[in-house]
């Protein structure tokens, strides 16, 4: 799997991660064990990097406990969600303990209230517990904003969705993250598995076999990473069999432009 540095953060990551939005919200004994097994194949092929957030229910806490004894395998991103202070410092203290006092990428959630929520992840960073301090938000209207945060200099990642449906971030926000060195975390690379309603014929996928793509999963992975202003991808799955197909399409040779505007036409058919 190919490895990137995440901008400023110098973290180095896979260019395939794993996100936990509903597919580590889960509870019961056969749940929980079937997230073990896709947090053991990412790890077996090298997806290492694991995005959660206290808004995604029981995520958090079945990613640590998957992650339980071998931590240190594992790069986390997580994310601070509320406008009330002191749910800000529970919600960081239950992350703390869950991933063993470490947190690598902590991020600010949709921006909510960001500026009393950077100042704790400050705090935290400059206590050694956080690495780096990141900030997502899905929506486009709320790129204006995101963008003033990326302009503070206290950031050094952001998480946004891109995909061939969702591309407003081409505009300002991956220019002004590679000027100012910021990682880029790429979520939504298939648009909430809305991509993945009509998949294109294996006849339509022939002419991107000689870049090691073999399923639809692929070509919209290696059309985001294919881009080198993105640094990782993190689709969502709950089938352990999906992580190494998606993990797959972590490995060179990268997309053209005339490769990335065949599946962009693709995605739209
Ligand atoms: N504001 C934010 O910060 C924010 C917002 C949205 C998302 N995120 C993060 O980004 C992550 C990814 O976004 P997402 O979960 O919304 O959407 P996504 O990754 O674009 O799509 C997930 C869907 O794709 C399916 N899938 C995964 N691999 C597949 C494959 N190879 N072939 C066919 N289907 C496949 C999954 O179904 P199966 O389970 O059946 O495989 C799941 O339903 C989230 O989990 C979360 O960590 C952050």
């Amino acid at each position: 799997m190919e490895q990137r540095t995440l901008g400023k953060t110098g973290l180095q990551v896979p260019v395939v991660g794993m996100g936990t939005w509903r597919t580590f919200d889960v509870r019961g004994a056969a749940a929980e064990k079937n997230a073990r097994m896709v947090v053991d194949t990412a790890l077996a092929v090298g997806s290492n990097f694991f995005d959660s957030s206290p808004m995604y229910g029981e995520a958090e806490r079945v990613l640590g406990e998957a992650l339980q004894g071998r931590r240190n395998l594992a790069i986390v991103a997580t994310k601070v969600w509320t406008s009330e202070l002191d749910e800000a410092q529970r919600q960081v203290q239950y992350a703390l303990e869950i991933f063993d006092n470490y947190i690598d990428l902590y991020q600010i959630h949709n921006l909510v209230n960001w500026r009393e929520n950077l100042a704790l992840l400050e705090r935290l960073r400059d206590a050694g517990q956080v690495k780096a301090i990141g900030a997502t938000h899905y929506a486009s209207a709320y790129f204006p904003d995101l963008r003033r945060v990326m302009e503070t200099g206290r950031i050094t990642a952001i998480q946004i969705p891109y995909n061939p449906l969702q591309r407003e971030v081409e505009r300002e926000i991956l220019p002004l993250a590679q000027d100012l060195d910021l990682g880029v975390v790429v979520m939504r690379p298939f648009a909430q598995g809305e991509l993945m309603r009509h998949k294109p014929s294996e006849r339509d996928l022939e002419p991107l076999r000689r870049f090691g793509v073999t399923t639809w999963g692929q070509a919209l992975l290696k059309w985001v990473l294919s881009d080198p202003r993105c640094h990782v991808a993190i689709p969502a799955t709950s089938r352990a069999e999906r992580i190494k197909e998606n993990a797959a399409a972590g490995e060179p040779p990268w997309f053209g432009p005339e490769e990335r505007a065949y599946v962009a036409r693709l995605a739209r058919a």
